[in-house]
């Protein structure tokens, strides 16, 4: 693939475990196929990020997700000829460039991610890996000389303290480092749970709890069993401003999956009830997964396509992060 210098530079990755999600593909894969000819994009499987929590991550089960994973890249969209798809161990130099930043990222920084914060609570024991995550995020973005990185509103902290790491990294040792910035959706880049719209749609919850989210690859009895008995209230208010949390998440999953405006959909819905919003939801979410979960059947089962895709990213992502780790050694002090 040829690198045009013109373009400005994406960088984005999911974390291969846990059931990929509606809200996933709103956040941040359908964000990813839609600017995919505007920018020169590298898109990554956080294979390690997977590892800050072992206890959920069985070896088989990591092989078969990372999988997965990739076919679903491409099955939403992600076309390899515009795009750059790898998984993250096999460029050594995210796990190596962490390292480095970790020496120049104070703990405190860390001590206020929220993420970690809430992730932590439910744990027995908390690993370093999962307190050092946004280090290593860090990394995977500026290895990249990244200019954007389309993301969900729960990732909006980790570019922040991406930016931070940075900034003082050029501060002590020199301009290396470009520094990134978010893109997010306006609307769809906080999908909530159905069954629980105060909380965020999660990949680890939707694995183990039905009824809160709808994976990709969910059969159409699933998404109208789990739309069905999505949580609402006693009104009747389907404006975008007014209702209630349940309804809200069931109205801006629409917006985004039909792309209309939401004045088009507030007029639409002016005299229903939230039984008919819930069946066109229905309809749309069915027809969305419809043509991603048929062309993911076919790339599961070539595996050559895939794994050839997956070594040629590898190649590329290696080149790229190669020459700029050897930039940040040599600007610290290492010999090469
Ligand atoms: P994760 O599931 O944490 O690996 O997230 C992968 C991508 O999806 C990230 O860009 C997240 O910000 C985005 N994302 C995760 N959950 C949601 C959600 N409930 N709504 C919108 N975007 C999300
Ligand atoms: N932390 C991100 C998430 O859980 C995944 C991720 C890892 C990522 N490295 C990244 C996203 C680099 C964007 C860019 O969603």
């Amino acid at each position: 693939m040829e690198t045009n210098l013109k373009k400005k530079r994406v960088f984005s990755g999911i974390q291969p475990t846990g059931q990929i999600h509606i809200g996933n593909y709103v956040g941040a894969l359908s964000l990813w196929v839609e600017n995919q000819d505007q920018y020169d994009n590298i898109f990554c499987i956080v294979d390690l990020h997977s590892l800050t929590i072992p206890e959920k991550v069985k070896p088989d089960y990591l092989r078969r997700k990372v999988k997965e994973a990739a076919a679903l890249y491409l099955a939403c969209g992600i076309d390899p000829d515009k795009s750059t798809i790898f998984i993250q161990s096999q460029v050594t130099q995210h796990a190596e460039l962490a390292w480095l930043l970790n020496c120049v990222t104070p703990m405190g920084w860390l001590e206020r991610m929220t993420q970690f914060k809430s992730k932590a609570e439910s744990l027995e024991t908390v690993g370093t890996g999962l307190f050092d995550y946004p280090v290593l995020m860090a990394a995977d973005i500026l290895l990249y000389k990244t200019d954007y990185v389309p993301v969900g509103e729960d990732q909006k902290q980790h570019i922040e303290i991406t930016r931070d790491i940075a900034q003082r990294f050029n501060h002590m040792y020199g301009e290396v480092f470009k520094i990134p910035e978010e893109l997010m959706r306006k609307s769809g880049a906080r999908i909530m749970g159905f069954d629980d719209p105060e909380s965020k749609m999660s990949k680890s919850i939707g694995e183990v709890k039905k009824r809160h989210s709808i994976g990709l690859l969910d059969p159409p009895d699933t998404v109208k069993d789990t739309i069905m008995k999505a949580t609402t209230d006693s009104n009747r208010e389907l404006r975008f401003e007014y209702a209630s949390p349940g309804v809200k998440n069931m109205l801006v999953l629409y917006e985004a999956l039909t792309g209309k405006s939401r004045e088009e959909i507030e007029k639409h819905f002016e005299n229903s009830n939230y039984g008919t919003l819930k069946k066109e939801l229905i309809d749309v979410v069915v027809e969305t997964l419809k043509p991603i979960q048929a062309r993911f059947e076919e790339i599961i089962r070539e595996e050559t396509y895939l794994n050839n895709i997956l070594k040629e990213g590898r190649e590329r992502a290696t080149e790229i992060a190669g020459d700029t780790l050897d930039i940040v050694k040599r600007s610290m002090g290492l010999s090469l």
